[in-house]
Order: C-alpha cells, then structure tokens, then sequence
C-alpha cells in the first residue's frame, strides 16, 4: 500500500528520504534553523564579562560572549580579515578582547574591531566597517536565544506563542520562574538519529507503556498512551501514592514557590520549535535544546534546574535527576533505532501515525511548508 491509499483514519509520515537526506537537511538548516530564534546557550553559564561559548547553529558557528557592561552578545565566529574561525574551544573566558590567532585582528566583546596591527604601508582599515558580524539575541526563561535572520520573526508570536498554545492560560509558565532557577545537572547526549525524529518522539506518548516503565509508574495515564501535549492546558497528573517527580516516586526537593495547586502534582510538557523542549514539575524545571549537526546526528543537552537554595544547599538530586536521564536514554535508543532504518526501501514512502499521534503530522506539514518556502524567515 503506498502512502497515498492510506484508510483515511491513518496519515502517512513524512518519507525516510527526510531524515537521511544532506539536501533536505541543508534546506532545514537554512530555513528553519538559521530562520527562527534558537535556544542557544544558558545566560549564567557566561556568568562574567570576558565569558564566550560557541554553539553551532544551522551551517554557522556562533559566538556568544558577556561584554564589560554585563550584556550578552552574538556574533557570527568568523575574523573579518580572512575569515579564520575566531574562537575553536566551545566556551572560555578573555579579559577584554577577543584576539584572532592568525593575523592578530582584535575585536571588543561588543564586536568592535578595535586592533589590527603591522599595516604600515597598507591603506587604512576602516574598523568600523569590519567588527564581528552582530545576531539578534534576545534573552528568555535564563538563556539566549539568538535568530541569524536580518529581520527576524517576532520572539512573541513564534518561541512565546508555543508555550502559551500549549499551556493554555497566558503566563503559566512564569509560575515557574525559569530565569531565576539554577542549574543542578547538565547531561549532553550526542544522539545518532535526525532532529525530527527526536522532536517526534517527545510529542507522542504512545510509546510511554513499552519503554518508560520508571515515568509510567509516576504518570500512570502515560501508560495508556495519551499524547503529553494532546490537549492544551493539560498536565498529566503524578499517581496517588507517588510523592515526587523522581525514578522511584520518592519525594522530590523544595517546590516552586510560585507554583499553584492546580499545578502541584502535575507534568507539563512543551515543544518550543524548532530545537527546544521545557519540562515543568513542581519542584524542577527540564530544559532540553538540540544542535542539529549532521541528518544523521543531534547533539541534545539536557538542564536539570532547580531552586537557587536547593542547588547551593548539596542537596541529592540524584532520584530527581535520574527519572528523567533514564527517560531521555530510552527516548534516544529509539530514535536511534528508527534512524537505523530510514534508508531502506521499506521506509521509501514513510510509515503511518495512529490516531493518538496525528499532532506529529501537524508537525512534518510545518516541515514541508518551511523548507517549501521560498523566503527564509517569512513562514512560521
Ligand atoms: Fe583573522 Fe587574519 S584571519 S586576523
Ligand atoms: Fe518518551
């Protein structure tokens, strides 16, 4: 049966073809990736001014660095001399400027091209016409989020937009408190699968039952299979006799504050397109971003953040860390499983989502209609 005589209860997936293909990927990198606002780094980690990290976003490789007046700026990580790459090592720190190994052009953390020396008998540079080539940033929930487009998509009808369609009643999320939590526990998975299949898979719980025994015995609705993000507003509740969003249901640490009863008990999941997902408990927040690298690889880091005075107290965090790191584990074996098989010829047409996952199908339309579209940025 090809995708196109499908009974009209099924609808067909998007075909392997898109998640193996180096064209169709370079298409979502330029229109997708390289388009909207990208979760790129955590605001504390640069905690001091001098701070950078570089991350990769779509084909660029990004600098963002804390200048001397304690604002957060993004660059494009190339010297404007001969276009070395200014900054190798993923994060470091420098006292004032940022200094290109091979000829020595200096910029400010602002940008600024502010030295460029031995230029005698050379017409003069104009500085001013070859500082760092600036990106939008805009910071969010504690991190940076950085959009490579010149005019970039408005950060309210796009990043906030997701979350409030989502939750439903505008402004819930802030009852969390994201920007002032910190962090308890970072894990980076380097994941062998192409970024939809990881977005797909957080989308539906219709694998929960078969392989997430330790989040079923904690959500036990999860184990009949309903989709976390099925129903707007929705947050699964936690099973009576558990007491904590942790691997064994034991209790969890110090709650929110602002967290409300109608909250308490429950799990909220988001999808934040492109690249993020934000998951709320009472007493932590999980902040998943991906970086898409090749169609075949994701890099995915994962933040555990919780309560400034929980963090600084030592507490064990371990329980509460582990419910979800084993989540994420089993999550990306299967994702990995299904890349395995996305070049074959059983999979040429793609394959079919059962009702409970038709959101997924929403979500490849958004695909196609991205990297069918002729403008960069203008689609949403
Ligand atoms: Fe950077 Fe020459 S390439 S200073
Ligand atoms: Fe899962």
């Amino acid at each position: 049966m090809t995708a196109t005589e499908l009974p009209a209860s099924l609808m067909a997936t998007l075909p392997g073809q898109h998640y193996t293909d180096p064209a169709i990927f370079a298409l979502e990198q330029s229109r997708i990736f390289e388009s909207m606002w990208f979760c790129a780094v955590r605001c504390d980690d640069l905690d001091k001014p001098g701070a950078f990290q570089t991350v990769q976003i779509g084909r660029e490789s990004v600098l963002v660095a804390r200048d001397r007046g304690g604002r957060l700026n993004a660059f494009l990580n190339v010297c404007r001399h001969r276009g070395a790459r200014l900054c190798i090592e993923e994060q470091g720190e420098v006292k004032r400027s940022l200094q290109c190994p091979y000829h020595a052009w200096t910029y400010g953390l602002d940008g600024k091209l502010i030295a460029a020396p031995n230029l005698q008998g050379m017409p003069d540079v104009d500085r001013s016409e070859y500082g760092l080539h600036r990106l939008h940033l805009r910071e969010w929930l504690g991190y940076a989020w950085v959009c490579l487009a010149d005019e970039p998509p408005s950060f309210e009808d796009t990043v906030i937009a997701d979350v409030s369609a989502r939750l439903g009643d505008e402004g819930e999320i802030d009852a969390y408190d994201v920007a002032s939590l910190k962090l308890g526990k970072r894990i980076r998975y380097d994941v062998k699968a192409n970024w939809k299949q990881i977005i797909e898979n957080f989308m539906e719980c219709y694998h929960c039952a078969t392989i997430h025994p330790e989040l079923t015995e904690v959500l036990p609705e999860f184990a009949d299979g309903f989709a976390a993000q099925y129903y707007v507003g929705h947050g699964a509740e936690f099973g009576s006799d558990v007491q904590g969003f942790t691997v064994d249901g034991s209790e969890g640490v110090q709650r929110i504050p602002g967290v409300g009863e109608h909250q308490d008990r429950r799990y909220y999941a988001i999808t934040v397109r492109p690249q993020v997902f934000v998951n709320l408990v009472p007493d932590h927040v999980i902040l998943h971003r991906m970086f898409p690298l090749t169609p075949e690889r994701t890099l995915v880091d994962c933040d555990w953040l919780y309560l400034p005075e929980v963090v600084e107290s030592g507490q064990d965090l371990s329980r509460s860390v582990e419910l979800f790191h084993r989540v994420n584990q089993q999550d990306f074996d299967a994702c990995e499983r299904c890349q395995l098989a996305m070049g074959s010829r059983s999979y040429a047409n793609g394959g079919v989502l059962v009702p409970s996952e038709h959101h997924i199908g929403a979500f490849h339309e958004w695909v196609r209609e991205r990297i069918e579209s002729t403008s960069d940025g203008a689609a949403r």
